[in-house]
């Protein structure tokens, strides 16, 4: 069982930050960037200007203010540096004069693009629709864009003091804060800050949600059904993390006061039950997230509060956390079913708020429960919270709820090293935890998530920033400069966990294609480009559809697709956690399979006779790729052999098959798709495809709109009477119904494929309008089955 709070917005937000820009021309090869649909005219031809003015000044400012050796760079730097001075002088001059333009409600905190790459970032701006960076076109820099290094001069923090020769977790640090950021960060901050246009601003961004936070009501007590309370205590941790980074850099007491105040509205009468119960430990999440949040604000405010106030903290975690993580480890409380066997978000989130309130209390802790939490939760999340992640790399819940477990990971990670001087094995009893920073980086794709399974909660303190924690204690500088161009990076975990000292461009030598192949998670991420938003991109799974933490969908074979800035088919997201047979059971027969979402039906795949597919799947998967790498440049130019291809037998997802295969490839240069599927069944089967677009069908062909591209799809050599029909994203004719109503897929149609009994062969073909490519541009592959494909088969 898994209980957590429903919520069908998936992490993309939507307040815009910026106005997209147009973006990358590759001709002749590999996807052409199109112009977007709707922009003003300043915005179509405005910031493509800025970007030309103020490429140097990326160049000038990070060269200038790193002291790399630049060999090779030196127009760069010079005439950057100009440009750099220059663009702040008149950024604003192709601005209508009652345009708000691309500054308006940015995300990242700088007022426009300009003063974006005057500061020396390397994305210039974020997407609006899906807040992705967009970083400028056409640039070439072997210095800049070198591959990821941690440069080895560069300005970054001091070693910790604190050196003890044989931790233990019971023995702490003398001074305050021990947990995230001793002082001896807070003291190099400042320095960093000045010469990290990263930190610089983020810093920005921090103290101005910091300053909308104190404005803010208090936080309202929402009692979520089997959700419980953990939207609230999620935000409330979101607030005190930014107020006491405010204090802190500050060292004004009026972050404190409103710390303060926030603590004692959520402890006070009517705020919850009044008694032990007022964190909802029966939702453990919960609780775990109030005490790390009162751990943190215990900590960094220790200097501030009085005597009466720490009492008071210490208290209410006693009473309202420590005492139930007591119930959980030595009385077995049944709240506490996340301590065995979980390998995922909730044994990492809820050891992790243990941890950091037993840390920040040791010393000071007259129940000695912190103590005794302290002797348990660490070995209990090594071998549970840690093991969630796959040989190589996968999360094994799903794309989302990576956010919530790897953040629960890092922060009692870092927690432990700072406090106490060791990880005592977070990152590498398991020697392959780094690898889902790599798999967060492939998941990810031009507009959004490869999000299969369930999404998750409301984010609010949970964020993609582990990476900087993982990249630097593990030395995978690409996860740091991956992660820092992100919108979530701007939040006070970052200002600790990032290394200055990463240089080079997280694309640099990184291949397009990656196959991950661990049985549980068996899935393929493809793409054209690591750093133009209108990328092609194609990621499909197969793998277990049991042991996700019951956080999965029945979809062996499904995929998404994005190109032309746009995602083609994708994903419906989580179903009504509210529902009280979603997560009792992952059998066969278990009610959250028979919600359309979590249906087969709902999947991007094949269905058979209407029915689900088996639990019990074993697929295997095989796969090649040209392994082609992004260089040193913001374009690439796509060689005209460059190609990848996966395929799966998923003969065992399927009842009434005696085979069933799929396979995707890339074609022309990665501009074109083909999936392949070969069944034989013994009942009429379906292939299923949801999308946003609005779809026209013409027999064997469909036309998708959407966002104002188009993307043409056609069935090539069709069994008889095969063709494209549209449905709606509906459970028409399943069986059996569920408990509860499905949720509605406003804007989602199916584009399907009937087809009767038998043995088939179906080729859909995938040709995105790519602007300035003509009709005959495109290819149609030769007819090869699945068992023959290999990297030259279509060529
Ligand atoms: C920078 O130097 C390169 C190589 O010498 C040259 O091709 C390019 O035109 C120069 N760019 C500018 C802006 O001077
Ligand atoms: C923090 O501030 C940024 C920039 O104004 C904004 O985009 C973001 O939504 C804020 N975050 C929160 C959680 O309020
Ligand atoms: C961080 O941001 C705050 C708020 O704008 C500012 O006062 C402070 O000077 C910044 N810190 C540094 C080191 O720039
Ligand atoms: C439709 O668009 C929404 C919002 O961007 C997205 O969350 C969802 O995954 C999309 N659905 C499909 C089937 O692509």
């Amino acid at each position: 069982m898994s209980y957590q709070q429903y919520d069908n917005t998936p992490y993309k937000e939507s307040n815009a930050a910026y106005a997209e820009s147009s973006t990358g021309f590759l001709p002749p090869r590999g996807p052409v960037a199109p112009q977007k649909r709707g922009l003003s005219p300043w915005i179509k031809f405005g910031v493509p200007i800025f970007i030309v003015v103020a490429v140097g000044a990326v160049v000038g400012g990070v060269l200038g203010s790193r002291k790399s050796s630049t060999s090779g760079t030196g127009n760069g730097t010079t005439a950057g540096g100009a440009a750099g001075n220059n663009g702040n002088g008149n950024g604003n001059g192709g601005r209508p004069a009652t345009g708000t333009g691309a500054g308006s409600g940015n995300n990242l905190a700088i007022a426009t693009a300009t003063d974006l790459l005057a500061a020396g970032r390397f994305a210039v701006t974020t997407n609006t629709q899906y807040m992705v960076p967009v970083y400028p076109t056409s640039v070439t820099n072997s210095a800049l864009f070198a591959a990821p290094t941690i440069a080895a001069n560069a300005a970054t923090w001091p070693n910790d003091p604190f050196t003890p020769a044989n931790p233990n977790p019971l023995e702490v640090r003398p001074d305050r804060p021990r947990l995230i950021a001793p002082t001896y960060k807070w003291d190099a901050l400042a320095n960093l800050i000045q010469s990290d246009p990263y930190l610089q601003g983020w810093n920005e961004t921090i103290f101005g949600n910091a300053t909308a936070y104190r404005s803010s009501p208090m936080i309202v007590y929402n009692m979520d059904g089997e959700s419980g309370i953990l939207d609230n205590a999620r935000e409330f941790k979101m607030r005190i993390k930014a107020y006491g980074y405010a204090y802190r850099v500050s060292r004004n007491t009026e972050w404190a006061d409103r710390a303060y105040a926030e603590i004692e509205h959520v402890t006070a009468p009517g705020f919850g039950p009044d008694d032990d119960t007022k964190w909802n430990p029966g939702h453990f999440l919960d609780t775990a997230e109030y005490a790390a949040a009162f751990g943190i604000a215990y900590d960094w405010f220790h200097d501030v509060f009085t005597d009466d106030q720490k009492a008071y903290i210490r208290q209410s975690l006693v009473q309202y956390a420590l005492g139930h993580g007591r119930d959980v480890y030595e009385n077995g409380a049944t709240f506490g079913w996340w301590r065995t066997g979980i390998n995922g978000n909730w044994n990492c989130v809820c050891n992790g708020g243990l941890t950091i309130a037993s840390l920040a209390i040791l010393g000071e802790d007259d129940s000695g429960l912190a103590e005794t939490l302290l002797r348990l939760t660490v070995d209990n999340a090594k071998e549970n919270c840690a093991r969630a992640v796959t040989e190589d790399g996968s999360w094994m819940e799903s794309p989302n709820y990576w956010y919530f477990g790897t953040t629960g990971h890092a922060e009692m990670t870092s927690a432990l090293l700072t406090a106490t001087g060791s990880d005592y094995g977070m990152l590498d009893i398991n020697p392959n935890y780094w690898r889902t920073g790599t798999f967060h980086m492939y998941v990810y794709g031009p507009t959004s998530l490869f999000d299969f399974g369930d999404h998750g909660p409301n984010k609010f303190s949970t964020t993609a920033n582990c990476m900087f924690l993982i990249g630097d204690r593990t030395n995978h500088p690409e996860f740091i400069l991956h992660q820092r161009e992100q919108h979530d990076a701007a939040e006070p975990w970052s200002m600790f966990w990032y290394n200055p000292a990463a240089t080079g461009a997280f694309w640099s030598g990184l291949a397009l294609d990656n196959f991950f192949d661990a049985p549980a998670v068996q899935w393929a991420s493809m793409r054209s480009s690591w750093t133009d938003p209108n990328a092609l991109y194609v990621a499909i799974k197969a793998g277990l559809n049991q042991d996700h933490q019951t956080h999965n969908d029945l979809d062996v074979g499904d995929f998404v697709l994005d190109a032309l800035g746009t995602r083609w088919a994708g994903e419906l997201g989580s179903g009504n956690y509210l529902n009280s047979d979603f997560f009792l059971s992952q059998d066969q027969d278990a009610g959250r399979w028979r919600y359309y979402r979590k249906h087969t039906a709902g999947q991007n795949t094949i269905m058979i006779n209407r029915a689900n597919q088996n639990v019990e799947s074993a697929p295997t998967v095989q796969h090649g790729s040209s392994g082609t790498v992004q260089g040193d440049s913001t374009d690439i130019s796509i060689p005209s052999d460059s190609t990848a291809f996966w395929t799966t037998d998923m003969t065992s997802a399927y009842f009434e098959a005696t085979s069933v295969r799929r396979g995707i490839r890339l074609l022309n240069a990665r501009r074109q798709v083909l999936l392949q599927d070969e069944v034989d069944a013994q009942a009429d089967f379906q292939w299923r495809m949801h999308t946003n677009a609005t779809v026209t069908v013409t027999g064997t062909t469909a036309q998708l709109e959407l966002d104002g591209e188009t993307m043409s799809v056609s069935l090539l050599d069709a069994p008889a009477g095969a063709e494209f029909s549209v449905l709606p994203a509906e459970r028409q004719g399943l069986e059996p119904a569920p408990n509860n109503p499905d949720q509605e897929n406003p804007g989602v149609s199916v584009l399907a494929i009937s087809v009767p009994a038998g043995s088939h062969t179906l080729r859909v073909l995938f040709n995105p309008q790519w602007p300035g490519m003509a009709a005959g541009d495109f290819v149609t592959p030769p007819n090869v089955p699945l068992a023959d494909w290999g990297l030259r088969s279509h060529d």
